[in-house]
C-alpha cells in the first residue's frame, strides 16, 4: 500500500463523512474545496467551513505520472529515505537546527537543471511530512511552466498561485485545496502570466506566502520549482525560502552546475542537497533511489 493509501485509509478510519449542513451551499462538483479566509470566520482558529469534500489523491494517477514510486518495496525504501532528510527540516522550522532561520517553514525542492527529481521529492517530502503529528503541510505548485503537481492532482484550471499573485483582491486562503490526505493541503499553479519573475518578486509574493504559511504555528509549505538555472523565476522563488532542498541527480549533473546553482542561493539559507540516483536507467535500478542529504559545503567546496 503506497504512501497516499495508507493515508486516505487512516482519514477514512478516523473521520467518517461529516453530514453537510442544509445551510452550507454545496460547491459545484467540478471545483476544489478550498480554506476559507480567516478574517471570513467568526473567530480565528475557527475550522475552514466544509462546503465540499476534499480533494481525492489518487495515487494512481501520481504513479502514472512520476510523482510515487512503483511497488510496495521501493515505497518503503523511499519513506525511510525520507524520514531522513525531513528531520532536519523540521528541525528548522521549530528553531532547533544550528541557527535559528528566517522563515523556516518555507523549504523549496529545487535542481541546477531539468529532469533531476524535483517534483517527485516535493510531492514525496510533503506525504511524508503530512504523516507528521504536529506539523501540517501545504505543498505549492511553483513549477508555473510545468505544472506537473497541478496536473498530476487533476487541479488544472483551477484557480491558484497567479492568480492571488496578480489580483490583489482575491484572498491567498481562496486558492488553497483541501485534500483527503489528513494534513496536506496544495495550492495549485492557476492561470499562467507573462510577468512569472516580477511577480514572483513583489511585495504582493511576500504577502501571499506570509498568508499561506506565517500565520500557521505549525504549517511547513514545501514548493515545488523549476531549476534554479533554467528560469529566472526559480531563482527568485528560492530567495523567499528558509530551506532549500536542491535534488542532484547523481552521476548526471556536472559539479559545475551545481556550484552554479547554489552561488544563486543565500547564505542565510539552509540548504540540503539531496543526492538522487533517479538518472539510472532501469537495468540498473532506476527505482533503487539512495538519498542523502549535505550540507552545501561537500558539493561546493567550500571550508
Ligand atoms: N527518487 C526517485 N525514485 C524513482 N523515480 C524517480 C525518482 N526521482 C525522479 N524519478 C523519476 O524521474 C523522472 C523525473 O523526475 P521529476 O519529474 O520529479 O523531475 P523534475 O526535476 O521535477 O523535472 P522537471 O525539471 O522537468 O520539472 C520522473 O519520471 C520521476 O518519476
Ligand atoms: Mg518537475
Amino acid at each position: 500500500m503506497s504512501i497516499v493509501e495508507k493515508a486516505v485509509e487512516k482519514l477514512k478510519n478516523r473521520q467518517p463523512e461529516p453530514p453537510v449542513s442544509p445551510a452550507v451551499e454545496a460547491a459545484p462538483a467540478h471545483s476544489a474545496p478550498t480554506i476559507e479566509r480567516l478574517s471570513g470566520r467568526t473567530q480565528a482558529g475557527d475550522p475552514p467551513t466544509e462546503a465540499a469534500p476534499p480533494w481525492h489523491v489518487d495515487p494512481v494517477a501520481l504513479e502514472r505520472a512520476g510523482l510515487l514510486p512503483a511497488g510496495d518495496e521501493a515505497n518503503d525504501r523511499l519513506a525511510d529515505e525520507l524520514r531522513r532528510i525531513k528531520q532536519p527540516l523540521m528541525d528548522n522550522a521549530i528553531g532547533k537546527g544550528a541557527k535559528v532561520l528566517p522563515h523556516a517553514g518555507r523549504i523549496v525542492v529545487t535542481s541546477a537543471v531539468p529532469g533531476e527529481g524535483k517534483s517527485f521529492t516535493a510531492m514525496n517530502l510533503a506525504l511524508s511530512l503530512a504523516h507528521e503529528m504536529d506539523f501540517d503541510v501545504l505543498l505549492v505548485d511553483g513549477d508555473i511552466p510545468k505544472s506537473h503537481i497541478t496536473r498530476a492532482l487533476g487541479l488544472e484550471g483551477h484557480p491558484g498561485l497567479m492568480d492571488v499573485l496578480v489580483d490583489e483582491r482575491r484572498q491567498p486562503a481562496e486558492v488553497v485545496v483541501r485534500t483527503d490526505v489528513p494534513n496536506l493541503l496544495v495550492v495549485p499553479v492557476g492561470r499562467r502570466h507573462p510577468l512569472t519573475t516580477e511577480l514572483f518578486g513583489s511585495l504582493r509574493m511576500e504577502h501571499v506566502l506570509e498568508e499561506l504559511g506565517g500565520r500557521h504555528l505549525r504549517r511547513l509549505v514545501v514548493f515545488d520549482s523549476s531549476p534554479l538555472l533554467a528560469t529566472p523565476e526559480s531563482q527568485v522563488l528560492a530567495s523567499h525560502m528558509g530551506q532549500v532542498v536542491m535534488v542532484v541527480a547523481a552521476g548526471c549533473t556536472g559539479q559545475h552546475a551545481v556550484d552554479s546553482a547554489l552561488q544563486s542561493l543565500s547564505d542565510s539559507q539552509y540548504v540540503g542537497l539531496i543526492l538522487n540516483m533517479s538518472c539510472l536507467p532501469a537495468s540498473e535500478n532506476y527505482y533503487n533511489t539512495y538519498y542523502g542529504l549535505y550540507p552545501r559545503v561537500h558539493l561546493a567546496g567550500e571550508a
